[in-house]
């Protein structure tokens, strides 16, 4: 190859990362391996190494690895980089409108943009002919730190647009305005690999963001997950309306956040916003309010300010979910298996409109990797439908008069001796008669997911324990009504609903019942395939465990945990006690498994079917080993096929999946004998 067509080869396999680089970073949609991605940019560094003068402010490989710097540059923008006016209810909102009305009659009949107000910071990028050559914080508004060789760091951010669309016309100079984040999943998993180095942890993505956004060597810069979404054009735009500078954002390569929508009128965006607080909790990015603004930029232009907020736009802020009060004490819980689990006892504190008094502080290693002491002014976080947690404690406003926590030695219920487990960090309380296991176990027993005893909550199943009126879960079903009369808030009418209740749960299957039991690892899905396959608790405990662990979900720790339990003497005693009192399900399907012609096999049915009813193939299929699945998929091997067969035909077909007829079935199973 002649010196020429290398350097047109080389500048070809630029713009081909660079796609490559926006399939994945930006569009989340690869269209090659990260192998041949990697197997790229080596070539890159190749011709590089070779012909270091070629190399264009935008190579892919110009992202990281700058030499740190001593401290960054003032820039002054090219516009100012505003910020936002707040509101925080509906109300504050028709004020806005009214007011902006006022001011430009157009305003009534505008439409609006919305979008989410991302938790990160501004960072302000320049393009000068589709290269990027500058990257700035938003400072004061006015100057900010010049950032370039941090920003090239962060993959979503273009280094050359248009990343794709060549017809697209861009001006010489363009400005964009983005916020960089740490996205959610990416900042747990960062935090993940700090603990395991023994490294200090990070509070929350946005703090952790500023922190890497600013750090004066690039190269670390490169490892943190940063990323950016770009909402508007500084400086450069050729478009006249917010919606159409989201789209042309997007079209350049921009990475833009698609939740945003266009709405025909402020009441439609009344309408549209109401559904925007879930996505609080649904998006990978934290965002802590949605943005209002008017479309047609014009308008919003002429609006003018009102200090250093454009009156155009408005923020309509959530409710924190963050705030910070004093950790009064550190309690200890003892869990159905005995495992102790520490939580704060807080300073109440309102969080999005629930007063908190207690929040996890998830296991004893935590609170010593976090540091938190008892008395400390804490981090508190309540999130959609996660439990409150601490998130740590604010150590700057110590006074000296904070303690550092112990974990307890001995059990905070029954005092015996509490024992770790090899390779697990919990601790626990080994006494099988510690009363705080056998109530959670009770609690657990007569759970939805367990014997579903309605109306018996976890403060009946308490004085039960505490009284001396049960020891287990088989002395549930001895109980009487003498019994329940002496507990607390009990008269006759309540004491027969609960007795009923009790007697009812006798016929929940057996699925429920192995449930109930709380066997290490088995859940409901677990337990659901044990009372498929054994018929009874009888067949469950005689079971081998090399029958258990063939069960397709099932390993040797599950099987294991199954034997274990079968075989201490106190859980033989439950389950004769159950028996006794009537307590004893049999497998409800008549799918127990007697042959295993089936085994590893997905079956999909379709049709109407003359040989057997819809259950009936069921069973049929599962008395042989095999496993049924409503849609059709690559994994599955057999459509059976009935008459007048729908869609799943059809995708049978093009997936090549196997199709056979009932009758075909029912030889399968007859040719092994
Ligand atoms: S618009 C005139 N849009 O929220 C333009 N800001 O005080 C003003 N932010 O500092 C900003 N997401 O960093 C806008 N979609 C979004 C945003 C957004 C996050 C930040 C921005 C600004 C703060 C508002």
């Amino acid at each position: 190859m002649d010196i020429q067509s290398e350097k047109t080869a080389y500048q070809a396999l630029i713009k081909e990362i660079h796609f490559h680089n926006h399939r994945y970073h930006v569009l989340d949609g690869p269209v090659i391996s990260d192998y041949e991605f990697d197997q790229l940019l080596m070539r890159l560094h190749k011709i590089e190494k070779m012909h270091p003068e070629w190399i264009p402010p935008d190579s892919p490989t110009q992202r990281s690895g700058a030499a740190p710097a001593e401290r960054f540059e003032k820039t002054t923008h090219p516009a100012s980089i505003l910020s936002l006016a707040n509101a925080f209810s509906e109300e504050d909102l028709r004020d806005w409108f009214n007011r902006i009305s006022k001011i430009d009659e157009r305003v009534r009949d505008s439409e609006f943009v919305l979008e989410p107000k991302i938790d990160g910071l501004t960072v302000v990028l320049h393009y000068h002919k589709g290269v990027f050559v500058q990257g700035a914080t938003r400072g004061n508004g006015e100057i900010g730190e010049d950032i370039t060789k941090n920003i090239r760091t962060i993959k979503s951010a273009p280094l050359k647009i248009p990343v794709h669309e060549k017809s697209l016309d861009i001006p010489e100079k363009l400005v964009v305005r983005a916020e960089a984040y740490i996205a959610k999943s990416d900042f747990l998993r960062l935090n993940e690999r700090f603990a395991k180095l023994g490294e200090k942890t990070y509070q929350n993505p946005r703090n952790t963001a500023a922190g890497s956004l600013r750090l004066l060597d690039s190269s670390i810069v490169a490892e943190r997950p940063l990323r950016i979404l770009t909402y508007t054009v500084v400086a450069g735009n050729p478009k006249t309306s917010q919606w159409e500078t989201l789209e042309y954002l997007r079209k350049l390569g921009f990475p833009v956040a698609n939740v945003s929508e266009k709405c025909t009128s402020f009441e439609d965006m009344l309408l549209k916003i109401k559904k925007w607080e879930a996505y609080r909790d649904s998006l990978d990015y934290e965002i802590d309010g949605v943005v209002i603004k008017i479309n047609d930029l014009k308008i919003a232009e002429n609006l003018g300010f009102a200090g250093k907020d454009p009156r155009g736009a408005i923020a309509l802020k959530f409710p924190a979910q963050e705030v910070t009060t004093r950790l009064l004490d550190i309690g200890v819980n003892v869990g159905r298996t005995g495992i102790l689990t520490p939580y704060a006892i807080l300073d109440p504190v309102e969080i999005g409109g629930v007063i908190v008094k207690q929040a996890t502080l998830h296991n004893f290693d935590y609170i010593e990797e976090k540091d938190i002491r008892i008395k400390d002014r804490v981090l508190v976080k309540r999130a959609g439908e996660v439990i409150p947690y601490i998130i740590g404690p604010i150590s700057d406003v110590r006074t000296g008069e904070e303690e550092v926590f112990l974990p307890p030695d001995l059990c905070p219920t029954c005092g015996k001796p509490v024992e770790s487990v090899p390779n697990e960090v919990a601790w626990y309380c080994v006494n099988n008669s510690c009363p705080a296991q056998i109530i959670r176990n009770i609690e657990h027993f007569v759970s939805k997911v367990g014997m579903d005893i309605v109306g018996l909550g976890i403060k009946i199943v308490k004085q039960l324990v505490e009284f001396g009126l049960i020891k287990d879960v088989a002395d549930l079903y001895g109980l009487k009504k003498s019994d329940l009369l002496k507990l607390d808030g009990f008269a006759e009418k309540k004491a027969d609903n609960i007795l009923l209740a009790i007697e009812e749960s006798k016929t929940r299957p057996l699925s429920n019942l192995v449930t109930a039991l709380g066997i290490h690892g088995i859940g409901e899905i677990a337990a659901e395939e044990l009372a498929l396959r054994f018929q009874d608790l009888d067949a469950l405990s005689s079971a081998k465990n090399a029958d258990i662990e063939s069960i397709d979900g099932f390993g040797p720790n599950s099987a294991d945990a199954v034997e274990n339990w079968f075989a201490l003497e106190e859980n033989r005693n439950v389950l004769k006690k159950l028996s006794a009192f009537g307590v004893w399900p049999e497998s409800k399907t008549n799918a127990v498994v007697t042959k295993k012609t089936f085994e590893g096999l997905k079956f999909v049915v379709t049709g109407t079917l003359s040989e057997f009813t819809r259950d009936g193939i069921k069973d049929f299929i599962k008395q042989n080993g095999g496993k049924v699945s409503d849609s059709v998929s690559a994994k599955t091997d057999y459509l059976v096929l009935g008459e007048n067969p729908g869609s799943k035909y059809e995708k049978a077909q093009t997936l090549g999946v196997k199709v056979i007829s009932e009758l075909e079935l029912k030889t399968m199973t007859e040719d092994e004998n």
